[in-house]
């Protein structure tokens, strides 16, 4: 018997340290969580995340060949009746192409207010431009740029002591926090 009927078949693409990959594990393994990880994909074969999730016994697959990750990846999404791709941390953009032929959902974290500060150094961005507030949101991945539908952000209150690291680190929490709550929200109101 299957051991989480009904959960939806995700797989999280990762290009690093993982660390809302193992946040995304551990919420899929509660009862009640919507989704089931079965696949970890990274364009980087080192990825620290890739070693977490082998060590939970999930699929890896690392590929830093940027002509074939593409094919290679939809191969196994296939092959592994993904529903869901979750991005986390994953530094390389998805082609239209990958996401017309996926045809699925893909999610994305994004360290930031979005709409405001899309693609890097958003930290840096909003001390810079004196913010309030810095935060980050889960939305859904188009063809363009951090620009998808928000399905759910969260915010930091940006103090004068902050700088680029404890900024980050403070995200950072709310990220671990929140991704796993937005997927069971996006997947609950499709
Ligand atoms: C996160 O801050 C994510 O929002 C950003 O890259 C970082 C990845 O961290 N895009 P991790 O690999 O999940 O630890």
């Amino acid at each position: 018997m299957e051991k989480y009927p009904g959960k939806k078949n995700t797989a999280v693409f990762i290009s690093g340290r993982g660390s809302n990959l193992k946040s995304l594990i551990k919420h899929s393994k509660k009862k009640n969580s919507l989704i089931k990880i079965v696949l970890v994909i990274s364009n980087n074969p080192d990825a620290e995340g890739l070693k977490y999730a082998s060590n939970s016994k999930i699929k890896i697959y690392g590929n830093k060949n940027k002509s074939n990750f593409e094919n290679k990846s939809l191969n196994l999404l296939k092959k592994y009746n993904i529903d869901l791709i979750c991005l986390a941390g994953f530094m390389k953009i998805l082609s239209g192409n990958f996401i017309k032929k996926f045809s699925k959902p893909i999610l994305n974290i994004h360290p930031s207010l979005l709409p405001k500060y899309k693609g890097l150094n958003t930290h840096e961005r909003a001390i810079k431009n004196m913010d309030r507030f810095a935060g980050a949101s889960i939305h859904k991945v188009t063809e363009k740029l951090d620009s998808g539908k928000v399905i759910l952000q969260k915010k930091v209150k940006i103090l004068k002591s902050d700088n680029v690291r404890s900024l980050e680190k403070k995200v950072l929490k709310i990220e671990h926090e929140i991704y796993p709550k937005a997927v069971d929200k996006f997947l609950t109101n499709l």
